[in-house]
């Protein structure tokens, strides 16, 4: 969940890793810290502050080290060792030899530590990242190159890692280590330079041509490109990619807010998904990355989609679209509980996952448990080359660019109409798709990115729902069928960035506990658009007004009843029935957006969550 970073170059390393900083800071903010070397060795200059990056910046004021062109950086989500100056990273062995970043958790640290200071290391941190440092030092000491130096000591550790190290022994070089799902690597080739990071976001900005690191392998990086080796010290072939995605997407541009120019971005990020996974003349679905699960996809009698977090609720949607569209019974599982559930999954069994970043750890290991069942996998990512698409046999692609706000918008919206699409294709594979009824399919979803910016209109409308509301506590989001999974994510989206104690319920099961907590001071959001069982989540309106609650209603424009009833309306345009969640999403997430902004939030940096989870 951290956010590691790397600059071999030419050009002062500190202001190369302070700018990928700010584009990782999504991924931990509770301390932030820099190493860097000069080309011919010497002392490595560390400098590390608690809190926010705008600590270290102040800090990093004062520092002269424009000759210093090799460097590391590091935000930190605290797991071991509370934020402080100390446990921020990057940390050092005793004698300074080596340096280290880390994201993941050494879960043998206990013992190594203990061994290393019988050894006479002295430890300054509680970090369990430290013993690293220590660890290598020993080998470096002994003759060994730092890229040997980290094989070795990554086989003595236990847990996920991803690892950068240098050492002023070995100036001009920075090695890099991915141990397990801790979160990948992403190696970007420049023009005399290298840079390495936890994600895309902070090497586009100086290329595009990129590398990613896969499980058990080690690089050495120096200015002018990488030599990589598989954990037993073999070289290995890790292939160079050019990415398509425009680095300008990593700016928030004219919005205050990451969270608020993805919200506003829906319509294209669909548009784009759309148009690359289906064609109206002929109506057709490409997919084109299903690679070999395409042809396996006629035998297909059973789907199991998993996912965390915004994720999995679109995944719950996922499920409905294979069910009606494919006619395959499908299920959906939280990726951490199925990963330990020891699934039952016969040769005939796909199993979907949806992970917007591909890294996210308990996904990667439920992919893992399906892989030794044997299940074939398909995966919805939005990052290229992640590691859930090594993992699957295919890839459907979400286009959504990159996305920063730690709470997901446009990767859920998007990740919707891919799953829509995969259901397509796997209703063509069963024969029960014809093609009259294909175009209409491909019609209804090529309709939806302009209903999308329709519902984006007016911002006004949840500036003053927050202006009214803004004091509450608790909410709770009712939604029946398709709507549950959108009443679910808008409670997540208010829980996440305005901390608002928000519960998606499935509207049937209101009277069976939720109810009770209904008072005048307690304000529900009803999902009442027209396909939502509309007549049903009607009852449950009136039944929280008769008991004094206060209703924001989401409806289908003009729908002159629900207006007459609910306390207030917010309007979408009508959509086909089966696509209506990716519009009915949008007003949960313009009002916890609004929410959050009213309450004094930091809506791009919500407190303790980080955008990838890669530790357990
Ligand atoms: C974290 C993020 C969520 C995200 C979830 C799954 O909890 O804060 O926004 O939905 O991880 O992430 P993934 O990358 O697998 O979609």
């Amino acid at each position: 969940m951290c956010g590691i970073v790397g600059y071999v170059g030419t050009e002062p390393a500190a202001p190369v890793l302070l700018s990928a900083l700010h584009d990782l800071e999504y991924r931990g903010y509770d301390s932030a810290g820099i190493a860097v070397l000069e080309p011919d060795g010497g002392v490595v200059s560390i400098t590390k502050r608690e809190g926010k990056l705008a600590n270290l910046e102040a800090a990093l004021n004062a520092l002269d080290a424009s000759a210093a062109t090799t460097g590391i950086g590091h935000t930190r989500w605290a797991t071991h060792g509370r934020p402080s100056d100390i446990n921020a990273h990057p940390h050092r062995s005793c004698a300074g030899e080596v340096v280290v970043i880390h994201n993941g958790i050494v879960e043998n640290y206990a013992e190594l530590r203990a061994r290393l200071r019988a050894e006479g290391h002295e430890f300054v941190s509680e970090t369990d990242t430290e013993t690293i440092a220590h660890l290598m030092e020993g080998l470096v000491k002994s003759g060994r190159s730092l890229l040997d130096a980290l094989r070795i000591t990554c086989s003595q550790l236990e847990g996920s890692q991803a690892i950068l190290a240098m050492s002023p022994t070995q100036p001009g070089i920075i090695v890099a280590a991915r141990v397990g799902n801790a979160g990948g690597i992403v190696l970007g080739y420049g023009k005399d330079e290298m840079v390495l990071a936890s994600d895309l976001a902070a090497v586009l900005p100086r290329t595009r041509q990129v590398a990613f690191l896969a499980d058990g392998q080690v690089a050495e990086i120096t200015k002018t490109g990488a030599r990589y080796v598989n954990e037993h010290g073999s070289p290995v072939d890790v292939p160079v990619r050019e990415i398509d995605i425009d680095p300008a997407s990593a700016l928030k541009g004219q919005y205050p807010h990451f969270m608020l120019k993805e919200i506003m971005e829906q319509p294209e990020s669909l548009s784009d998904t759309i148009q690359s996974l289906v064609s109206q003349e002929p109506p057709e679905v490409h997919c084109a990355d299903l690679g070999p699960a395409e042809a396996r996809l006629a035998s297909i009698d059973r789907v199991v989609l998993i996912g965390m977090g915004t994720s999995l609720h679109a995944a719950m949607i996922g499920r409905r679209f294979i069910e009606e569209l494919a006619g395959i019974p499908a299920e959906v599982d939280n990726a951490s509980e199925f990963r330990y559930r020891d699934p039952i999954l016969g040769p005939n069994a796909l199993v979907v996952s949806v992970s917007q970043s591909g890294e996210t750890v308990d996904v990667l290991e439920a992919m893992n448990v399906a892989r030794a069942a044997g299940a074939l996998q398909v995966t919805i990512c939005n990052t290229q080359g992640a590691q859930t698409t090594r993992v699957a046999h295919g890839t459907v692609y979400t286009r959504a660019g990159l996305e920063r706000g730690v709470a997901s918008t446009k990767c859920f919206t998007t990740a919707i109409a891919a799953l829509y699409a995969l259901a397509l294709r796997l209703g063509l594979a069963k024969g029960r798709l014809g093609p009259g009824e294909l175009r209409e399919r491909i019609q209804d979803l090529t309709r939806v990115p302009d209903a999308v910016g329709r519902a984006l209109d007016d911002m006004g409308v949840y500036t003053r729902l927050a202006d009214q509301y803004h004091e509450a506590e608790h909410l709770l989001v009712l939604g029946r069928g398709l709507a549950f999974p959108v009443a679910l994510e808008g409670a997540l989206k208010m829980k996440e960035i305005s901390y608002v104690h928000a519960e998606g319920y499935a509207a049937g099961e209101m009277k069976h506990g939720p109810i009770a907590l209904i008072d005048p001071s307690f304000l529900t959001v009803a999902i009442a658009t027209t396909h939502a069982l509309r007549s049903k989540i009607v009852s449950n309106i009136e039944q929280v007004q008769a008991r004094g609650g206060r209703v924001i209603a989401v409806i289908t424009e003009g729908d002159a009843h629900v207006t007459r009833l609910a306390d207030q309306c917010i309007e979408i345009p009508a959509v086909a029935p089966l696509l209506e969640p990716i519009v009915a999403t949008v007003p949960m997430q313009l009002l916890s957006y609004a929410m959050a902004l009213r309450r004094g939030c930091d809506v791009d940096q919500p407190r303790n969550l980080a955008k990838t989870v890669t530790v357990e």
